[in-house]
């Protein structure tokens, strides 16, 4: 199988152009973040403390199922056997998402079902650890980034399109907290794999940066 692991930041754009470079050559898009951020909901709706409490989601994940399915290009959630795909974007749950990524007891119990779906199928798959831990044979590894304020921007226009209502500022400070914690953390940080190439959005439109995307991809699989 071709794997293409596709890494970053929040906020650089890492699910639009993974959705559509995937359709450009037939593979399925994986996106990781969604597994956390479905897992996060459902620490909040338990009311869990996530920081101060990560034996309480361990148990929580004793009896938890995630399974993803497909409609389309969409990749839904299936959490507990309901779908949560249209719940978990807000601000709150991204937040609970960074945080619950900390538990090396959660990134564990993810990887098999990472690993699984990264040998079934030709596939992109977008996260922070998947050139580095998740996928490190993977044929082609791109490190996605544009700065912090190009990012915040972009993420203010995607929530504010889902009608959620928040400012530039909120959207940054939530964005530089994330950043942070996640590329600090100390089971598989954010962080470049040696072999990936660096593709920076900052001054690229939505296309161009597809366009860069398909090109590096095509350079090696082609
Ligand atoms: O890509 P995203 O914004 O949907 O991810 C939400 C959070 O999940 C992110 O802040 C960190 C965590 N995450 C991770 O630690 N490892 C991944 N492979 C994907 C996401």
């Amino acid at each position: 199988m071709i794997n293409v692991a596709l890494d970053g930041p929040s906020g650089a754009g890492k699910s639009t152009i993974a959705r559509a470079a995937a359709k450009a050559f037939g593979f399925t898009y994986i996106d990781t973040g969604a597994m956390f951020r479905s897992l996060a909901l459902k620490a909040l709706s338990c009311g869990i403390d996530i920081k101060a409490d990560p034996d309480a989601v361990e148990q929580m994940l004793s009896h938890t199922s995630l399974d993803i399915s497909r409609s389309g290009d969409a990749q839904l959630m299936i959490l507990d056997g309901s779908d949560v795909t249209g719940l978990i974007r807000t601000p709150e749950v991204s937040k609970a998402a960074s945080d619950i990524a900390v538990i090396p007891f959660v990134r564990t119990w993810l990887l098999d079902a990472e690993r699984t779906m990264a040998a079934r199928y030709n596939c992109i798959m977008d996260g922070r650890d998947i050139g580095t831990s998740v996928l490190p044979n993977a044929q082609v590894k791109i490190f996605l980034t544009a700065s912090a304020e190009a990012r915040a921007t972009r993420r203010l226009a995607e929530l504010k399109e889902k009608g959620i209502d928040v400012s530039y500022d909120e959207v940054l400070a939530e964005m530089k907290y994330r950043d942070e914690q996640d590329s600090t953390r100390e089971v598989s940080p954010l962080k470049k794999a040696d072999d990936a190439i660096i593709a920076d959005t900052t001054e690229l439109n939505l296309q161009q940066s597809i366009d860069l995307v398909c090109d590096i991809i095509r350079k090696v699989i082609c």
